[in-house]
């Protein structure tokens, strides 16, 4: 029998008709605490520098950084990831691990001025060496198990100094490994780890690079991060981690690996977070600076697809702008 358009039986727009209606009905929503915002310092004194190809992101010396931690808190925002740029990088990035180095300094301010401030640290080497790569050279290569000597050193330090949780970037092979032993013989058994564990050498990161001051001086990061075309190989390492001791996986960049995010929750029991990247971000800021696109509303509906596809953890600079919109939309 045929079926006349004015029978239809089904009609999604009946749950599409009003705000109230499709509220009711949405199978996604942000939280403020699905975020974790990143936070760059830098040594010195009374420095407050806007990255130029991040508009809206600032290093902050030490003495400054609570201006930008209090308004993350007035926004709900209570998670923190640092990086740090040191007053001095060389070989061996002699800073990342030192008691007196810049995420050390900022740790110990941090947790004394907010104690309830959860913070992270990002654990690599690039910031701080004077060649930019994320481990140790060896000629002109990035030798692998010489690098897991220094991360174990710089978590140690980074423990000593009251962090909440570490997060390895550097894509070494071993390296949650190294560094759960590291922890752990030191007592620093309750630190989770938040591991990098697919990190794809991504041209996203241009921005991050400007803003860490850490572009590799020579070469790239092809033979340590992970090449774009392949998904099958971001299980191996989610998995290879777990094994290691992860505590959580990250996918990164986050927009345009969408589809990774969906594969690796799927195929994992533990928390899956995402950093979405600062190329995302300054795409966003610049398109919405040109009037081309509704820079707000991109920015809900990009983080709102993170979360579909899965992601339970989202690393973002747009952390503070997100949740002062969530919480608005909360009071109506
Ligand atoms: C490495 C690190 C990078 C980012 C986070 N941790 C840069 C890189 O691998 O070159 C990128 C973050 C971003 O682009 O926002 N310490």
């Amino acid at each position: 029998m045929k079926l006349h358009h004015r029978d239809l039986l089904v009609r999604p727009r009946r749950l599409r008709k009003s705000e109230n209606i499709r509220v009711l009905v949405r199978e996604t929503t942000l939280s403020v605490d699905d975020f974790i915002a990143p936070i760059f310092v830098i040594a010195g004194e009374n420095i407050k520098n806007e990255i130029s190809s991040m508009p809206g992101v600032y290093q902050y010396s030490i003495d400054r950084i609570d201006e930008e931690i209090d308004q993350l808190l007035v926004a709900g925002v209570t998670r923190v990831i640092l990086f740090g740029i040191p007053e001095s990088k060389d070989a061996t990035g002699t800073d990342s691990y030192s008691e007196k180095g810049i995420i050390q300094r900022a740790v110990r301010h941090l947790k004394e001025a907010y104690p309830d401030l959860y913070v992270v640290t990002d654990v690599c080497m690039c910031e701080y060496t004077n060649h930019g790569h994320c481990g140790i050279l060896d000629g002109k290569e990035v030798n692998n198990d010489t690098s897991l000597v220094y991360l174990q050193k710089q978590v140690v330090s980074h423990a000593q100094a009251g962090v909440d949780m570490m997060a390895p970037s550097g894509m070494m092979d071993g390296m949650v490994l190294a560094i759960r032993e590291a922890l752990d013989e030191h007592g620093f058994d309750q630190i989770p780890i938040m591991s990098y564990a697919i990190k794809y050498a991504s041209s996203f990161y241009g921005p991050f690079r400007e803003a860490a001051e850490s572009a590799p001086q020579f070469g790239d990061r092809k033979a340590y991060q992970m090449d774009p075309c392949n998904v099958r190989e971001a299980l191996k390492e989610a998995f290879l981690d777990i094994e290691e001791g992860a505590d959580i996986i990250m996918v990164k960049p986050a927009m345009a690996y969408l589809d990774v995010i969906v594969r690796v929750k799927e195929s994992i029991e533990l928390p899956v977070a995402c950093y979405n990247v600062s190329g995302e971000y300054s795409m966003i800021k610049a398109a919405a600076e040109k009037g081309w696109i509704d820079g707000e509303e991109v920015m809900m509906e990009s983080l709102m697809a993170m979360k579909r596809a899965g992601a339970d953890i989202i690393l973002t600079y747009f952390a503070k702008d997100a949740a002062k919109i969530i919480r608005k939309s909360l009071v109506h």
